[in-house]
Parts: structure tokens; C-alpha cells; sequence
């Protein structure tokens, strides 16, 4: 069940080498348990990787790291027009996506082929064309890594935000997710204005009813066009967080840049295109060394020549610096950062 010293590569989509003293996937909650109480008695730090795909593994990791398997799914209650449904962590996200569609339980087609797994889905509450996971998440089940307790959060206790949950503030790397349940609706219904998405269908697709398998087909479409797949080109998607600023700061920002892409923010800031103020930067498809900007997507930093976590973040810092130096906007790495 554990072993030691274990080359990470595998296991991060950045593909960066870095060693975990060790490694456990368990496949129960008593094992779970087991592996837990053993990193107490040796006082070792625990990190739950999930599929390790919004991480930057800087240097070795000095304690247990965990890949949790469970992936059952379990319908826990049916009525009039929605379904609560158990997930296990260890399932892999766009499978979930995919037999939830299969099943007539719609909401998560939006959320189509995003890497990572369902435990990881809550954590940095993943959004993609117009929705957020958030919306059909009823509670998250988990235990608390220094004392091995259950514990069973509702959706309001998650404090979900944009790219944001308990679980990366007041809970950060003190728990580790083991199922989420999901309320979603047994009724067809769609979110297809998303810019990107509504110019795909009305291209493609004009005179066809939407329906939630339409658009999911739209989604994988659109993200193959733009995003690298992780298992052909090493990436963690967006490194940096769509970036809100002041209503004051974006007026000042538009009289310059009349062009420039927002969209409502929280607490009436205005969020800002990370994507297009690194591109105006001229980084878009630009090399620091063996890491690499995208060419298509300008928010997804690339592994293209085998790079250390280290030289990932050198060209990540690079291009912070270059977007708050020409538009004073502070961009904040999305990834956790080891
Ligand atoms: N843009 C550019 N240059 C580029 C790419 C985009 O100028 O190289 C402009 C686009 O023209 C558009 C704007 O930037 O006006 C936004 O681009 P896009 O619709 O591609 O979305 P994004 O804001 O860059 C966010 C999420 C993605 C998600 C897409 C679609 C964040 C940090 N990223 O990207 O999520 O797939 O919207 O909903 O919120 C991820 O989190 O890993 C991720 C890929």
C-alpha cells in the first residue's frame, strides 16, 4: 500500500519531477485512515494530488502524498426534477461529466473535459464557459488530515467563490476531499452564451435545437481548439486567475484600451481577460527557456522542454512582472504552488 521515494512525473500534468518520501493510494476509507494516522506518527505533512493537475512541483515533497480511488457514484435520492448524487474522489472529472450526461442528470456539460479528478472539482471550484461547479454542488465529505474526523460541509459552509473555496483558505491542506454530492436536474437545460460557445453553435450548429449533449460537444470542441491536452503537451491549464479590479481602475484602463475584454466581477469589481493582457504583452507563444506560453491560449504555460518546476515559475514571474508594469494589474498564479 505505501512506497517510498516515488518520481512524482507521472503524477503532476506538468510533468515535472520532484520525489515524494511516500505514497499511498488508497482505495478504502480504513486505508485512508491507516495512511493517515501512519504520517501522524511519523509527523509527516500529507498532500492529496488528486490527478495533479493544478499543481507546480517545485523541489521533493518531505511527506506522505495521497491519490485517493474511490470512484463509485451512488444515487442517494430522486425527486420531481432533481437527483442528489454521491461521487467518489478518485473519479476522473470528464468521466463523471460523461456518465452524469449518460444518466439524463444534466448541469455539469459546461464543465466537459476539464483535467483533474471530482475530490479536486470543489477545491479551487472549477469553472469553464459561463458555469462553476459550485452551482450543483450539494455538500463535500472528507476527513481532517491531523486527527483522521469526518467531516460533511454544505454548500454554504464550502464559501465557494470565483476559483476559490474554504478548502484554499481557512481549510487549506488541513483536509482531504473523499466524496462530493451533486444536485443536479433531471430536466434539460442549457448555458450557451458564453461568447466563445454561442459563436462555435451558431457556426456549426445554427439550426439544430440545443440540447445538453449539443452543447457539451460545443465545449470539447471549443477547449481542443484552444487548450493543449495535458497528456500531449505538459500543463496545469490557466497559470494565473482572471484578475478583478476596481470599477474606477477599469474605467481608467478602457480609456486607454478601449478594446479590452471584462466581464462582472465580485463584490462590484470588474474582472479582466488574463488571457488578453499577457497576450498585449506579446508573451503569447514565447519561450523563457524550456518553458513556453501557448500559442492558442495565452493563461496556459507549457512544459514544451522538459522544465523544472523552478523554470516554469521563472517565465511565470517574467510575464507578472511585464502585465504589472504596463497595465498596474497584479496577476496571481491559479496552481498551488510546492
Ligand atoms: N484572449 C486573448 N488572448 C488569448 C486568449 C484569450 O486576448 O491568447 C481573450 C479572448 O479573446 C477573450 C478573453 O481573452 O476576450 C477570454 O478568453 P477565454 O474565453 O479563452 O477565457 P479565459 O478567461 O482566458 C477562462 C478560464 C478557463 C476556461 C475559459 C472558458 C480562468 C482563470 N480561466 O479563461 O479555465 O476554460 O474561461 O470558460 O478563469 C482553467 O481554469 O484552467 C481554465 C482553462
Amino acid at each position: 500500500m505505501l512506497r517510498e521515494l516515488v518520481d512524482l512525473q507521472p503524477y503532476n500534468t506538468l510533468a515535472l519531477h520532484a520525489r515524494a518520501a511516500v505514497f499511498c493510494e488508497p482505495v478504502s476509507q480504513e486505508e485512508l485512515l491507516a495512511a493517515l494516522s501512519l504520517a501522524r506518527s511519523r509527523q509527516l505533512p500529507v498532500l492529496p494530488l488528486g490527478e495533479g493537475s493544478n499543481i507546480v512541483l517545485t523541489r521533493d515533497y518531505p511527506g506522505l502524498v495521497l491519490r485517493l480511488r474511490d470512484n463509485r457514484i451512488q444515487l442517494l435520492r430522486e425527486q420531481t426534477g432533481t437527483v442528489l448524487v454521491r461521487v467518489g474522489a478518485g473519479l476522473n472529472w470528464h468521466q463523471w461529466v460523461q456518465q452524469s450526461l449518460d444518466n439524463g442528470w444534466y448541469g455539469l456539460e459546461n464543465l466537459a473535459l476539464i483535467p483533474g479528478t471530482v475530490g479536486a472539482s470543489p477545491v479551487q471550484n472549477i469553472g469553464a464557459y459561463g458555469v462553476e461547479v459550485a452551482q450543483f454542488i450539494d455538500s463535500v465529505q472528507g476527513v481532517y488530515l491531523d486527527s483522521g474526523e469526518a467531516f460533511d460541509l454544505d454548500n454554504k459552509a464550502c464559501r465557494f467563490a470565483y476559483r476559490d473555496s474554504l478548502f484554499k483558505q481557512a481549510l487549506a491542506h488541513k483536509t482531504v476531499i473523499t466524496s462530493v454530492v451533486f444536485r443536479l436536474s433531471t430536466v434539460p437545460a442549457v448555458h450557451a452564451s458564453y461568447a466563445a460557445l454561442r459563436d462555435y453553435l451558431a457556426e456549426h450548429h445554427a439550426d439544430e435545437p440545443l440540447t445538453p449533449t449539443l452543447v457539451m460537444e460545443a465545449v470539447c470542441a471549443v477547449r481542443r481548439s484552444r487548450l493543449p491536452d495535458p497528456h500531449l503537451l505538459p500543463n496545469v491549464g490557466s497559470f494565473f486567475k482572471n484578475p478583478q479590479v476596481s470599477p474606477e481602475q477599469f474605467v481608467a484602463l478602457q480609456q486607454q484600451y478601449p478594446a479590452i475584454p471584462h466581464y462582472p466581477g465580485e463584490q462590484g469589481r470588474v474582472k479582466l481577460a488574463a488571457a488578453w493582457l499577457i497576450d498585449q504583452c506579446g508573451w503569447k507563444g514565447r519561450c523563457l527557456g524550456p518553458a513556453c506560453v501557448h500559442e492558442h491560449q495565452a493563461l496556459v504555460l507549457v512544459n514544451r522542454h522538459g522544465a523544472s518546476g523552478e523554470e516554469m515559475l521563472a517565465l511565470a514571474d517574467a510575464i507578472a512582472a511585464d502585465v504589472l508594469a504596463r497595465f498596474a494589474v497584479r496577476l496571481e498564479p491559479e496552481p498551488w504552488i510546492w
